[in-house]
């Protein structure tokens, strides 16, 4: 059976104590899980801090990570409130998401800015989860793939001589917290475009193409069904363990 990978985005839901709850509480089961997927958790960038010396604990051929969900376009200086993509490496961190769709309409962030950030990313070696994503009015209107084009064109450029790993999560905005899942046509024809598209664009590097947007554990049953898919990111189901577990197993 295929090995999938699994991405807590945590967002701004899960507190230390939370956080802690569900990493020491259940770290075995954690572990016992990481035999059969790979788990990327994804935590605050103060919560990283925390469990950074305990990420270093954790035996180079287990199949746990710690990802954050945001980082700095620019390298370092005076930039009051961002957190610089060494700094993350530093703390134990292998993954970074940007580009989600909550950074790209409550924060402004261009597609020019997300190039940035995957640039510092590429930099110190982090894997890049990149998420991406169509609105319900660019389905609505045929626009889905021209969207899904402008999210990922820069990324000839900015992988030239690199040989880092790339995440793409396909995430429909119309998806995401809102209970509605894509029919498996509908993402089955937009994951093979994706898988395409970035194997024409970056025929060397080893892509990885996961899907977001009310996974939960109804939806999961029916979403595994779907071979292309490499995995999963998950949001609000993900802060609790046995929700997260029973999406996983
Ligand atoms: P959701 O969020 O699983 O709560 O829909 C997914 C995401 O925002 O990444």
């Amino acid at each position: 059976m295929k090995r999938l990978l699994y991405i807590a985005n945590w967002k701004m839901t899960v507190t230390p104590e939370k956080a802690c709850a569900f990493y020491f509480d259940n770290k075995n089961e954690l572990l016992e899980l990481t035999k059969k997927a790979d788990i990327i958790l994804c935590p605050s960038f103060v919560i990283l801090g925390m469990l950074s010396q305990h990420i270093s604990e954790l035996s180079s051929d287990c199949h746990l990570f710690f990802g954050a969900q945001n980082c700095s376009e620019y390298e370092k200086g005076a930039y009051t409130g961002e957190v610089d993509a060494l700094t993350l490496k530093q703390v134990g961190c292998t993954f970074c998401i940007v580009g989600h769709s909550e950074r790209r309409t409550l924060f402004g962030e261009t597609n020019e800015v997300i190039a940035g950030k995957i640039q510092q990313l590429l930099t110190h070696n982090i894997t890049p989860i990149l998420c991406i994503g169509e609105t319900r009015q660019e389905r609505e209107e045929g626009n889905t793939i021209a969207v899904l084009e402008k999210q990922l064109h820069y990324l000839d450029d900015l992988y030239k001589h690199r040989s880092t790993s790339l995440v793409i999560a396909y995430e429909p905005v119309w998806a995401i917290g809102t209970g509605i899942v894509p029919s498996l046509e509908e993402l089955s024809a937009t994951i093979a475009w994706i898988k395409a598209y970035t194997k024409k664009k970056l025929p060397n590097i080893d892509i990885v193409c996961v899907y977001g947007g009310s996974v939960n554990q109804e939806s999961i049953k029916e979403l595994k069904t779907l071979s292309q898919l490499d995995g999963f990111l998950i949001g609000g189901a993900s802060s609790d363990f046995q929700t997260f577990k029973n999406i996983v197993v």
